[in-house]
Order: structure tokens, then C-alpha cells, then sequence
């Protein structure tokens, strides 16, 4: 292997689910037809989930970050606060391959929980530390006194560096259409430099790094698809195409 495609292979290669350690097959996250089909799942330099509300998306997210190492509440290896529990014991049940060399940082971004670790940042920084204040490498300025949008947009910038693995839940949630745009620019130099990222997602601008893996959660289990052939894409795509049909059909009272 040359030296470029060893920069290149991303650090998680794999996951599968072990069954022997399941607990309780019947109950959440092992009824979900996504987990009951995690057999073996190949990971690119760039893999996203894709799939209805409560697919399983989140789930299978947490648990590869939970087993890489990150709080599951988000953020860098380095943070270890809980404001409640909430992980599913999925990631007691996989099992991750790893290339042999290890990410340099990393950080895993949950939808619901970027509030918290703003949270836990002002509080680290209010102790008395002989290190510099934790929200320099994230900016310097309060994630709370800046927008939803704008403080992830200082996140990407400041605190993603070369060689991260970054595991993403619906990043869309924060970003205008051109500041997903934004996102795509900064993955593409982040890859550049060895990272690796996985990405829940449900905007079709978000989901189209070029060469992406993209697998689709739902009733049958996990599938690999196109970006051309997902639902996200045709949809949009069609109701782009003709709003005033689309919406005179959508909208049209129920005939019968
Ligand atoms: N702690 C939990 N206990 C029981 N069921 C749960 C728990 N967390 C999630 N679920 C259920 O598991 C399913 C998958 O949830 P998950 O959050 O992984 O979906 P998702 O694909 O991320 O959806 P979305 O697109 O809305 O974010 C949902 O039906 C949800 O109600
Ligand atoms: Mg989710």
C-alpha cells in the first residue's frame, strides 16, 4: 500500500453487531429493522445514514461514537459529562475495525445535545486552570452568545482539525442552504488531511460529498444507494421541478 492511500483509509473500517452480547432482543434498539440487519457494515472516508424519522439513524450514530470513545452526549474525546442518560446499550453489541492509525481529535456532534456542551464548556472555563480557557480552541467567544448556526460554523473552523474522525447527527439542523455548502468546502480540505466522517443526515446538499458510501435505514434493513436514487433527492428534486403541481396534487382535497 503507498504512502497516500494509507493516509487516506479512513481510521473506522467496519461495524458489526455481535450478538452473543444482546441482552434483550426484544426491546429498543434491537427491534429496529436497521440494527437487526447491522451484520457488517463498510465505512468509507465518508459515510451517511439516511431514512425516515426513526429509522434508527441517531441510534446506530451514538452507538459508533459511544464505542470509539466520545461522551454520548457529544463532543470531543475529552469531554465526560452527563446531563442524563440516554445511550442505548447498542454500543456494548458492536464491534468496530480499526485501521492502525488512530485519529488525531475527533468530535461527535448530537442534534439534541450541542446546548449542553456549550454548557459544559462555560463551566470547565469557570474553574481555576493553569491550561489555557477551553473555548479558545473553539473561537473564543460564548457558544451560547453566538447562533445555533454560527457557533457550529466556529466549531468546523476553530475546533475540527487534520485527522478526525467526526460523527455527525443531522448537521443541517444549524446551517442555511449556503452554509451547508460551507460544510462541504470545509470535509473536503478536512479530508485532504486524513479525516474520516460519518453523517446522519436529511438534506440532500449535506448528503452530496462526491465518492460518499450512503446507506438507507428503514422497514427492510440497511441498504447501500446512490445519492440520485434516494428518496431526500427525488423528492426535493421533483418539487423543485414543479411546485405548483406538486402542491395542487399534495394539497388537492380527497377525491371520492
Ligand atoms: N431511549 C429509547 N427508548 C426506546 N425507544 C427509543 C429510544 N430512543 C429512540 N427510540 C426509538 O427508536 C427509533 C429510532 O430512533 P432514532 O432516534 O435512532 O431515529 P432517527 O433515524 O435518528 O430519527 P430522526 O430522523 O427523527 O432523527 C424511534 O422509533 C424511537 O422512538
Ligand atoms: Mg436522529
Amino acid at each position: 500500500m503507498s504512502a497516500h492511500e494509507l493516509h487516506e483509509a479512513p481510521f473506522l473500517r467496519s461495524v458489526l453487531l455481535d450478538r452473543d452480547w444482546i441482552e434483550h432482543p426484544d426491546a429498543y434498539p434491537f427491534v429496529l429493522p436497521a440494527v437487526q440487519a447491522l451484520e457488517h457494515l463498510e465505512l468509507a472516508p465518508v459515510t451517511y445514514f439516511i431514512g425516515e424519522n426513526g429509522s434508527g439513524k441517531s441510534t446506530i450514530l451514538e452507538a459508533i461514537a459511544v464505542a470509539c470513545g466520545f461522551n454520548a452526549e457529544g463532543g470531543t474525546m475529552n469531554f465526560n459529562f452527563a446531563t442524563r442518560r440516554s445511550e442505548s446499550p447498542l454500543h456494548q453489541c458492536i464491534r468496530l475495525t480499526r485501521a492502525p492509525r488512530r485519529p488525531r481529535t475527533g468530535f461527535f456532534l448530537r442534534a439534541e445535545s450541542f446546548f449542553n456542551l456549550a454548557t459544559e464548556i462555560e463551566r470547565l472555563d469557570a474553574e481555576p486552570a493553569l491550561s489555557p480557557p477551553v473555548i479558545d480552541s473553539y473561537g473564543g467567544e460564548s457558544l451560547h452568545e453566538q447562533s445555533h448556526g454560527e457557533s457550529f460554523l466556529a466549531l468546523m473552523k476553530h475546533r475540527f482539525g487534520p485527522n478526525g474522525l467526526y460523527i455527525l447527527d443531522e448537521p443541517e439542523a444549524a446551517l442555511s442552504p449556503s452554509r451547508q455548502l460551507s460544510l462541504l468546502i470545509r470535509m473536503h480540505e478536512l479530508l485532504d488531511e486524513g479525516s474520516q466522517f460519518i453523517i446522519a443526515t436529511h438534506a440532500p446538499i449535506v448528503l452530496a460529498y462526491p465518492g460518499a458510501t450512503i446507506y438507507q435505514l428503514d422497514e427492510r434493513g440497511i441498504t447501500s444507494v446512490d445519492y440520485d436514487q434516494t428518496e431526500h433527492v427525488q423528492l426535493t428534486r421533483d418539487f423543485l421541478n414543479d411546485r405548483d403541481r406538486y402542491l395542487q396534487r399534495l394539497l388537492a382535497p380527497e377525491s371520492g
